[in-house]
């Protein structure tokens, strides 16, 4: 299926990331088994030392069908600041930054955010190599101070995290404006940990309508009213 990036090198910089990602998968998978089987798991905290160690060169990318809608939505509002909890190696940033680029508005920025500093190093290498760096506000540490001041109104907002999705949008939400919207990774698949996420989206107070896109694993998309 034709991508509607339209942008042949960015996309053959894209195949070769995705590519690296899903072969992480199969790793990851025997990883957790493993994890589950020996009962190491503490269902309180999965996200232990170990796991922790593990993850950390791990890019967990966005899928791509996911990431493409994310991109046709920015270009859709028009997006001039978009946010993004959870860099990794910048994949998603790519398509984000793209949509901005395109838009051809004026500071149009990208602020995204990561805590390995591993992983930022790679990323920033990754946004130069797409030429797409001067979009991209990339700040590394722990979103809960990162995000704490995006700068001024938001219009996009991608929430690819699993433990702190709902500190990062509690940072953010005062800064979106009216018909921003808000896009969660896996809301089906890992259900339980959004469910602090789901009542602040639904709490009348926040001002938002959210539903669920059956994208594989759910992706919740959220809209400022
Ligand atoms: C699912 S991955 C993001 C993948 C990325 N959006 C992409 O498509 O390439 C989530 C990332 O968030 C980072 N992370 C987790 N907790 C964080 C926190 N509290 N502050 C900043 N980054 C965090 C992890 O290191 C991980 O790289």
């Amino acid at each position: 299926m034709a991508s509607p990036l339209n942008d042949p090198k960015l996309e053959a910089l894209l195949d070769r990331l995705h590519a690296r990602s899903d072969a992480q998968i199969d790793e990851m998978d025997s990883y957790y088994a493993r994890r589950k089987q020996d009962g190491s798991l503490d269902p309180e905290n999965d996200c232990d030392d170990d796991m922790h160690r593990f993850l950390a060169d791990k890019m967990v990318a966005l899928d791509r069908d996911k990431a493409e809608f994310c991109y046709q939505l920015c270009r859709a509002l028009q997006a001039t600041r978009v946010v993004e909890a959870g860099t990794s190696f910048g994949i998603s940033t790519l398509y984000l930054a793209a949509a901005v680029r395109d838009n051809q508005v004026e500071h149009g920025v990208v602020i995204g955010t990561e805590y390995e500093s591993g992983k930022v190093k790679i990323a920033r290498e990754n946004f130069r190599e797409a030429g797409l760096s001067e979009f991209i506000d990339l700040r590394e540490g722990d979103l809960r101070q990162t995000l704490e001041d995006v700068g001024g109104p938001v219009d996009f907002m991608l929430v690819d995290i699993w433990d702190v999705a709902l500190p990062a949008l509690e940072r953010v939400s005062s800064s979106l404006r009216p018909g921003a919207i808000v896009v969660c990774d896996n809301t089906i698949s890992a259900a339980e940990e959004y469910r602090d996420y789901f009542e602040f989206v639904n709490d009348p107070c926040n001002r938002f309508r959210t539903m669920t896109v059956p994208f594989q694993g759910g992706f919740e998309l959220t809209v400022r009213i």
